[in-house]
C-alpha cells in the first residue's frame, strides 16, 4: 500500500523565486533564508518520495475571483506553471499521478469531504516557490506532485479544524490504494503576514513560534485555532496556515501513532513581506 512517511511545511513567498530565478541567493538578504533549506534539499535527495501532496493555494491565478472552490484536488498528468503577471517562471513542468488523484478524490469524497476535481489547472507561486525551495533548479523535478488548493483567498475560508480533519481522510486514502509508494504530504503558506490596508506588513514572530510549537507538540490545540485569530495575530494573509494543518492531520500521531520526528525547523523575518517558517516532520 502507499504509505505517507513524512511532511513538509513552508512558506510560499513569491519574491523568494524572482530571487532564485534572477540568481540573487547570494545576497545578503536572501542568503540567510536559503540557509534554512540547504537542510531540507538535501533531505529531499536522501528521502526521495515517489508522490509530493503539495497543499497550497491558488492567488486567484488558475480560478480568478468567478468561482472558487473550497477544497480542489488536481487530476491531470502535468501542470504548467502560471503566468502571473510577469511570464511564467522558468521552472519544470510539474506532472502529476492521475491514478493516485482519483482514488484519493473517491475516497475523500467518500469520506463525506466535498472536493472538486481539476482536469487542467496552473499552477502559481503557491506551488511552485515550495518547490523550488525544496528541490533548487532541477531540470525536471524529482517525482509527480498532486496540488491540493486551498481557499484561503476569499471569505468564507476553510476553518483550521476541517483542514486537520480533511488531512485525517487523505492519509486513509492514501493508504488505500494498493501500490507500495512513499507519499510525502506538504503544507505551505503562511506565516504571519498583511499584504493590504492599514496593518500592510504585519509580522508577528511571538504567534508564529507559538503555531509552529503547537503543529509539532499539539496539533489538535493548533487545530482549534479560530480563524478570526489567524487573522488578527498574523494577518489578513496569516490564515494560509491552515493549510498547514491538512499536511498535520496525515501524520501517523493524529491518527493514532507515534510522535513525529522534528528534522528540521526554521524560521526567519522579512522575505518580501512575510515571515518564513519551515518544518520537516518524519513518523516514527
Ligand atoms: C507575499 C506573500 C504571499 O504569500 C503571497 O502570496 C504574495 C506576496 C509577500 O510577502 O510579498
Ligand atoms: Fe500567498
Amino acid at each position: 500500500m502507499a504509505r505517507i512517511t513524512a511532511s513538509v511545511y513552508t512558506s510560499h513567498v513569491p519574491a523568494i523565486g524572482a530571487a532564485l530565478d534572477m540568481g540573487k541567493t547570494q545576497e545578503p538578504y536572501w542568503q540567510k533564508v536559503f540557509e534554512g533549506y540547504d537542510y531540507g534539499k538535501q533531505w529531499m535527495k536522501d528521502n526521495k518520495p515517489d508522490v509530493v501532496f503539495l497543499v497550497f493555494n491558488d492567488h486567484a491565478t488558475a480560478f480568478s475571483l468567478e468561482m472558487i472552490p473550497t477544497f480542489a484536488i488536481g487530476t491531470a498528468a502535468e501542470y504548467q506553471p502560471a503566468d502571473e503577471g510577469w511570464g511564467p517562471r522558468p521552472v519544470p513542468k510539474v506532472y502529476g499521478h492521475p491514478a493516485l488523484s482519483a482514488h484519493i478524490a473517491q475516497s475523500v469524497i467518500q469520506q463525506d469531504f466535498d472536493l472538486t476535481l481539476v482536469n487542467k489547472m496552473d499552477v502559481d507561486h503557491g506551488l511552485t516557490v515550495p518547490l523550488s525551495l525544496m528541490c533548487g533548479q532541477p531540470d525536471a523535478w524529482p517525482c509527480p506532485v498532486i496540488p491540493f488548493a486551498v481557499n484561503v483567498v476569499q471569505y468564507p475560508v476553510p476553518s483550521g479544524q476541517r483542514c486537520y480533519n480533511l488531512g485525517k481522510a487523505i492519509r486513509k486514502a492514501v493508504e488505500s490504494f494498493d501500490e507500495d509508494l512513499n507519499v510525502h504530504i506538504w503544507g505551505t503558506g503562511g506565516m504571519s503576514h498583511q499584504l493590504q490596508g492599514p496593518r500592510a506588513g504585519l509580522i508577528n514572530k511571538e504567534f508564529d513560534n507559538a503555531f509552529l510549537d503547537k503543529l509539532i507538540d499539539d496539533p489538535q490545540a493548533a487545530a482549534a485555532i479560530p480563524h478570526i485569530d489567524y487573522v488578527r495575530e498574523a494577518g489578513s494573509e496569516g490564515i494560509e496556515l491552515v493549510m498547514w494543518l491538512i499536511a498535520r492531520g496525515a501524520m501517523d500521531d493524529a491518527n493514532g501513532g507515534g510522535k513525529p520526528i522534528v528534522k528540521k525547523r526554521f524560521y526567519h523575518v522579512p522575505a518580501s513581506n512575510t515571515a518564513v517558517g519551515h518544518l520537516i516532520l518524519e513518523n516514527p
